[in-house]
């Protein structure tokens, strides 16, 4: 990434007993004093400056909640037989003062906050309440239990300055394949708080099941896979609200016009095309399905399933789908064949089914655009519709190049690239009566090679963390990158797995979309982060997530004995070309 990070101090060996706390996102600018640790009595008193907010407290509250459940020592820490000192200076006060307690939790609210520990005080101001809960989180992985006086320490004096480089730091969950709980949805919430991730995409329906209540139509909710795997109006709200006060926006997608069967073929099947085909005629997984769009009573159920769901969710952004839609499904449809037939294909124009999707285009996203502003997959500009220049484009396909491209010209977008932040890649294929996993002959790069995932391999955390996603981007086409997501999708994830699949790989995105992957020469940091991370995830199972170990524990306890190379800067001698 070409931006200029301000050093964390703490990176570098040298500074004293530093190297011990090492915060998840790394701040942008950490200065440590070396004037001795800092004990904290009982539980300090949170002074406001302006309003008190609910917001607010609560995350203290939590903040406080946590570090004395878990009485947290880092493993590198336990394991140094040096450290030590710690004095008999207590504080009692931690006073927050916010500039502007007004601003919502909307895309690009500022998340600015300086963090200040001294011998007087703790000090922390916001602009808003947004930036506040930053530092909390940062403040709390501050923190170390003492054993033997039974109360909690902070090292040294340290003083923080912290923003983040990009305003969209996201995961993608998909409860349309398979359904995840609120429970585990909100458990997601809590660890994305903690390493400063703000949005919750959320892909909720897709073919195969519609498991959201719609009071306009409340037969749409009967393609749920049961009752119990659905989300009343009521339980929305919850995430919503959940989502709120952990500073975590939630972005809704209902995938239109295709990826969309269930909850609709209820309402009329007539609306749906190819519902009922095999799926490996007119889909690219099973199941089968797009909503039929030359038939104008599509369009009034999806205005009104759009009205209903822009009014529910508080974000000013909705995700409206556009992904993969199939020329040979929308063959299936008579009502579509005769559209085309009324629209022949001209060099202008192009297909019947590119002027059908630019029909869509030019018809629906000034409606959908009148109460939020839409975000899209990247499929229609690729496919060579025009597509309004305010639409926020998410990527996919094409790496760095593609977000050159949409940049370029003039597109905000949201980098997911499969390659690199797809995490439900590398678990092999999952549609069955299989013949590939016998004839080994014939596929041998299915049982060998890729292993039948389409986006094979596993992406390790090491991959997301190194990916340069704004690799050889102008200053003025960066600022158009409103960060990035890691996306799970639930083929073969439900509540009994995420926590697994997300965590704590998604942390490494947390930090390269937040203070960056390199540090203010250019280095690359993977060597640094790498304790973070590791650290990271001991905290989590502390705090009862199921995060996936990477690494044998010696690794985290013994600092850098797992290293393939000894020297931090390795990975810099290496060509660091990132393929498309
Ligand atoms: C152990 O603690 C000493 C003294 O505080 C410090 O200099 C050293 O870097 C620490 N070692 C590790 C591996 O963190
Ligand atoms: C970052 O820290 C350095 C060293 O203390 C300081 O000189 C600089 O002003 C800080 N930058 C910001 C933006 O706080
Ligand atoms: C804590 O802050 C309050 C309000 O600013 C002040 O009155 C009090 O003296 C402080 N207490 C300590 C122990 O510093
Ligand atoms: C469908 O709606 C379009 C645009 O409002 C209108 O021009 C067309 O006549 C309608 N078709 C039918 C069959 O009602
Ligand atoms: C769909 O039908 C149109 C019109 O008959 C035809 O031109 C086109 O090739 C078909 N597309 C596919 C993918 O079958
Ligand atoms: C980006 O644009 C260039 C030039 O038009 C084109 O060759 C390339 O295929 C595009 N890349 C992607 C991923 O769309
Ligand atoms: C780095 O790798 C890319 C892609 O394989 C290649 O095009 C380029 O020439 C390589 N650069 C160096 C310096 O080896």
């Amino acid at each position: 990434m070409k931006v200029s990070l301000l050093l964390s101090q703490f990176c570098f060996a040298g500074l004293i007993s530093a190297a011990f706390v090492d915060p998840l996102p790394a701040p942008r600018n950490v200065t440590w004093g070396n004037s001795g640790s800092i004990t904290f009595a009982d539980k300090p008193d949170l002074h406001v400056d302006g309003a008190s907010n609910d917001v607010l407290l609560q995350a203290f509250e939590r903040m406080w909640t946590t570090v004395t459940d878990l009485k947290w020592i880092p493993y590198s820490v336990a394991a140094n037989i040096t450290h030590g000192s710690v004095s008999q200076k207590k504080l009692s006060n931690i006073t927050v003062s916010l500039s502007d307690e007004k601003s919502d939790l909307q895309l690009g609210v500022s998340e600015t906050y300086t963090l200040d520990v001294t011998e007087d005080a703790v000090v922390i101001e916001a602009d808003t309440v947004w930036g506040a809960l930053h530092a909390f989180t940062t403040l709390q992985q501050l923190f170390i239990y003492n054993k033997e006086s039974q109360n909690y320490y902070i090292e040294n004096p340290v003083s923080i300055w912290d923003e983040p480089l990009y305003q969209h730091r996201g995961i993608m969950l998909d409860t349309g394949r398979n359904f995840l709980s609120k429970g585990k949805i909100m458990q997601q919430i809590e660890v994305m708080a903690l390493c400063k991730l703000n949005v919750l995409h959320w892909h909720m329906v897709d073919t195969q099941s519609w498991a959201i209540e719609i009071k306009t139509y409340p037969e749409m909710i009967k393609d749920a896979y049961s009752d119990r795997e659905s989300f009343s109006q009521e339980d929305i709200l919850d995430i919503i609200q959940y989502g709120k006060t952990h500073g975590v926006r939630i972005v809704p997608e209902v995938d239109l016009p295709g990826h969309a069967n269930s909850g609709w073929k209820r309402v009329d099947p007539s609306i749906v095309a190819c519902g009922n085909t095999f799926w490996a005629d007119t889909a690219v997984e099973p199941g089968p399905g797009q909503l039929d769009i030359s038939s104008n009573k599509t369009i009034q159920v999806v205005k009104n399933v759009y009205k209903e769901l822009s009014k529910l969710f508080p974000d000013n952004v909705f995700h409206i789908g556009a992904d993969e839609l199939q020329a040979t499904c929308w063959n299936t449809s008579s009502g579509i064949l005769d559209w085309y037939k009324s629209h022949p294909a001209s060099p202008s124009k192009g297909s019947g089914f590119i002027q059908l999707l630019q029909y869509w285009v030019d018809m629906m996203y000034p409606f959908f655009t009148k109460s939020k502003r839409i975000t899209t997959w990247q499929d229609f500009i690729t496919d060579g519709v025009n597509v309004p220049k305010d639409t926020i484009i998410q990527t996919w396909n094409g790496g760095a190049s593609s977000t050159k491209n949409l940049t370029s010209s003039g597109y905000d977008v949201i980098v997911s690239t499969a390659d690199f932040l797809y995490l439900d890649c590398g678990y092999g294929g999952f549609v069955t009566n299989d013949p590939r996993y016998l004839d080994l002959a014939k596929n041998d790069e299915f049982n060998e090679g890729a292993g039948g995932s389409w986006c094979n391999p596993y992406k390790t955390w090491q991959r997301i963390y190194n990916y340069d996603f704004a690799d050889g981007l102008t200053e003025e086409e960066n600022k158009r990158v409103l960060g990035a997501e890691v996306a799970l999708w639930s083929e073969q994830v439900d509540s009994t797995v995420v926590t697994q699949k997300l965590w704590p790989r998604a942390a490494a995105l947390a930090e390269s979309t937040w203070s960056g992957n390199k540090d203010d020469k250019g280095d690359y940091r993977a060597y640094y982060f790498t304790q973070r991370i590791n650290e990271f995830r001991e905290y989590l199972v502390e705090m009862g997530v199921d995060a996936s170990p990477l690494v044998p524990k010696m690794c985290v306890k013994y600092p850098h004995t797992c290293d393939f190379y000894k020297d931090p800067l390795e990975l810099n001698k290496w060509n660091t070309t990132t393929a498309a």
